[in-house]
């Protein structure tokens, strides 16, 4: 690398790598794909359906069986249990059975001798369907009424009232498309025949548990006859928390009824096909402020295609719901989110579970009134920042840690904004062809699963004897560095360097019922649950010296891989031997469960966070008026971790985070045909951020502050709360393509993603607006 990054240079406390960082570059990290194969090792591809409504007539399977290397075919009638791969409403299939309800929805599973025969074979399947009606589009299944559950309302106050009364209105509306994970491991598992019934499986997954309670059902066997078993995931950002368990099942099916070992490696085209997505969003919105911008009523439709299946799409939109607010306060306020079901792969979590799309809607609408206005955004935003006296969100929750205020204002002057801004008016003003603008954008992101009881985790530490010890929890590695800093945790309770702690790969045998690493809230929940039993083994190791050296417990102090007994001294390494002499229990499980959350779905009222994670970032951009081409110029990131669990792992969330919200705002588009195939299936058509995406510019630093509630170390979750930053690129471009006509009152119509495409439409209908 020829710079230093700006943003590690900043950060002073140690912070301990990736504990699998010299693995992953050097390809030794052992992902399920790498590892040996049995030589009866079978290889799997799924049939796929090519319509995306129908009623199954025939299915003949006769070539499929004759292909090479094919040893079985199984189709629905084959499944002996449940045949069903969803997270809670039991609607998504493993297999279709009579009806198919997208494009690429499995139909029947090959297993042969490779992937290439498998996937060979899996073509020559002959369907025979008769086409129903398709809802394809948010507008095909609004006119149809098609949803996948109620339409949602949280409103507080007489919007409708207040907006007949404000001074100034507005109404506006924009789409923004969903984004396809990209994790670099495709969706792969591996289920391995135990005797007696048992069934191992290996899966690229952030829930385990929940693989294995759906490929329990689906054998007929309990939850104890399964073990899922995860090392770490070649990235996963939400793609792997429902939809992993499909390619699962699929393995688990196959190594039941052969009895052989067998593999689900997907590939790529066909993991796009198949696998959920971002929910893509239609916004209308009508809002009534004063001169100074403040907001003083808004009523916001929020409608979100959520495919065929209801998958986690209820929990998604809720949250889109809570972040429609960001960190404004919005007096007089009426949400109303509609859940459409259409005839598409079914939308699923992706970093920041509708968060994004409510908090964009929100931003944009700020952009909005400034525009009407004829202010700096910047103004607009600072005058409806939650503060006191006016620090009750729409869904009724108190805040009581906003640092919103002070962050912006720091930011502001750091990143020189005003002056930035100045300069960029001035350029403006010279060059008739290229455009600059600048934006800065908060974030305010609410931390736990809005779903009350997933908040809680278990952890599994052993201390062997000679005072090395092992630490399993219920967490998953995805590479955004949660391993380490559960380590990180327990060597800290012994005192011990982290390199003494050995990270396991997390197994439903080993910690039970656990949630998905999900909702950022990884470290938040395992590490808590680690240090609680990393405490009860230091208690009971405490307890063993006072009694042993006749000292009080106070007497007893771990530091430096050593234990201080009174006036001696001992490794740890030798406590822990004489601990075991002296027949002292050197395993514990540890438990933690968030505490003070409570949420009422029905009334969309309650507390269902239990802090919020906080940021800010300032983005510079340029764009050619001529090819509606962009550029990101320069990025300046202020971000709230709480106290760091480890600076360098969090800035390496916060510049990935970032640059995917980037992605998605920018240059990801999905496209589907009006027969609702997917035709931006692979990196030729879809394009994620390169290496030369990333703002020559890129400033990350840490806020200097701790989190109010207790949790590990004071430090907050940083996994999704980053992505939402990038919403100052889109904003950043509305400034830009708005000074083609900077007189005018209004705000260029900009939908997302910024193709170029559509910033040239964009410029050409500011000008004519
Ligand atoms: N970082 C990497 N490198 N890879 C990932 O797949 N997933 C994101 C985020 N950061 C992801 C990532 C998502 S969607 C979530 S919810 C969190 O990590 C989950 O992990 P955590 O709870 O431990 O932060
Ligand atoms: Mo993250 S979308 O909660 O897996």
């Amino acid at each position: 690398m020829a710079e230093r990054d700006p943003g590690l240079l900043a950060c002073t406390k140690p912070s301990n790598p990736h504990d699998s960082a010299a693995l992953h570059v050097s390809g030794l990290a052992r992902y399920a794909d790498d590892l040996p194969e049995p030589a009866a090792m079978l290889h799997l591809a799924f049939g796929q359906s090519k319509e995306a409504h129908a009623r199954i007539t025939a299915i003949d399977l006769a070539a499929v069986r004759a292909a090479p290397g094919v040893v079985a075919v199984y189709t629905a009638a084959d499944i002996s249990g449940a045949n069903d791969v969803s997270p809670v409403a039991g609607d998504d299939r493993l297999l279709a059975d009579g009806e198919v309800i997208c494009v690429g929805q499995p139909i029947f599973l090959v297993a042969a001798t490779s992937q290439r025969a498998a996937r060979q074979a899996a073509r020559l399947g002959e369907i025979a369907y008769e086409p129903l009606p398709a809802h394809l589009t948010i507008a095909d299944a609004r006119a149809a009424a098609s949803l996948i559950e109620p339409t949602q309302r949280m409103a507080r106050g007489d919007a409708a009232a207040a907006l007949a009364q404000a001074p100034h209105r507005l109404t506006g509306g924009f789409d923004m498309g969903g984004q396809d994970h990209f994790y670099l491991e495709g969706q792969v598992a591996i289920a391995t025949p135990g005797e007696d019934g048992q069934m191992h499986v290996l899966s690229s997954t952030q829930h385990p548990s929940e693989v294995q309670h759906l490929v329990a059902h689906m054998l007929c066997r309990r939850s104890a006859d399964v073990t899922v078993e995860v090392r770490r995931m070649g990235g996963a950002f939400g793609g792997k928390e429902t939809q992993a368990a499909l390619f699962a099942a699929a393995a688990a099916l196959v190594a039941d009824k052969t009895g052989r070992p067998a593999k689900f490696r997907c590939d790529r085209d066909d993991d796009m096909v198949m696998t959920g997505k971002r929910h893509d969003f239609r916004v209308d919105y009508e809002t009534g402020f004063d001169a100074q911008g403040r907001v003083l009523a808004l009523k916001l439709r929020l409608a979100s295609r959520c495919g065929a299946t209801v998958d986690l799409s209820p929990a998604i939109n809720d949250r889109a719901m809570f972040h429609a607010d960001n960190c404004y306060h919005l007096p007089a306020i009426e949400i109303i989110s509609e859940r459409l079901k259409t005839h598409t792969v079914s939308a699923t979590a992706f970093r920041g579970f509708g968060g994004p799309q409510g908090m964009l809607a929100i931003e944009r609408i700020m952009d909005d009134v400034a525009a009407h206005l004829g202010i700096d955004p910047i103004d607009v935003r600072i005058a409806n920042l939650y503060g006191p006296g006016r620090d009750v969100t729409p869904y009724d929750m108190q805040l009581t840690d906003n640092i919103a205020p002070q962050l912006i204002a720091r930011l502001r002057a750091d990143a020189r904004y005003d002056a930035r801004r100045q300069a960029i008016a001035a350029f403006n003003a010279r060059n008739p062809v290229l455009k600059k603008g600048i934006a800065l954008t908060p974030v305010k992101f609410g931390i736990s699963f809005t779903t009350t009881h997933l908040n809680q985790a278990g952890a599994l530490v052993h201390v062997y004897a000679d005072g090395s010890i092992q630490i399993n929890h219920g967490g998953t590695e995805m590479g955004q560095g949660l391993y380490i800093k559960v380590a990180q945790v327990v060597a800290d309770v012994f005192a011990v360097p982290v390199g003494q702690v050995r990270i396991t790969a997390t197994r439903t045998d080993k910690v039970p019922n656990t949630s998905a690493t999900a909702a950022s809230s990884g470290a938040d929940l395992n590490g808590m649950a680690a240090y609680n039993a990393a405490m009860t083994i230091r208690d009971r190791l405490t307890a063993f010296a006072a009694r042993s050296f006749g000292c009080g417990e106070k007497a007893v102090r771990f530091s430096d891989g050593a234990v201080q007994i009174g006036t001696e001294w001992m490794g740890f390494g030798d406590l822990c031997r004489k601990a075991h002499m002296g027949r002292i229990s050197l395993s514990s499980t540890g438990y933690y469960a968030t505490p003070d959350i409570a949420y009422d779905r029905a009334a969309h009222k309650g507390r269902p966070f239990y802090y919020f994670a906080y940021g800010a970032a300032v983005a510079e951009v340029a764009i050619d008026t001529l090819t509606g081409e962009h550029r990101v110029l320069a990025v300046d990131i202020l971000h709230d971790v709480g106290k760091s669990l480890n600076p360098v792992i969090d800035i390496g969330q916060i510049e990935g985070g970032f640059l995917q919200g980037q992605g998605w705002l920018t240059t990801e588009e999905l496209v589907w045909d009006d027969k609702g195939r997917l035709l931006t299936h692979s990196p030729a058509t879809y394009k994620i951020p390169t290496a030369s995406d990333r703002p020559r510019h890129l400033s990350i630093q840490l806020w200097d502050g701790e989190n109010v509630q207790p949790t590990i170390n004071r430090s907050k979750a940083v996994g999704e709360p980053p992505f939402m930053l990038a919403i100052s690129v889109f904003s950043a471009l509305h400034q830009a393509i708005a000074a083609v006509a900077p007189d005018k009152r209004a705000l260029p119509p900009l939908d997302a993603p910024a193709t170029p495409e559509r910033i040239l439409r964009a410029i050409a209908d500011h000008r004519a607006a």
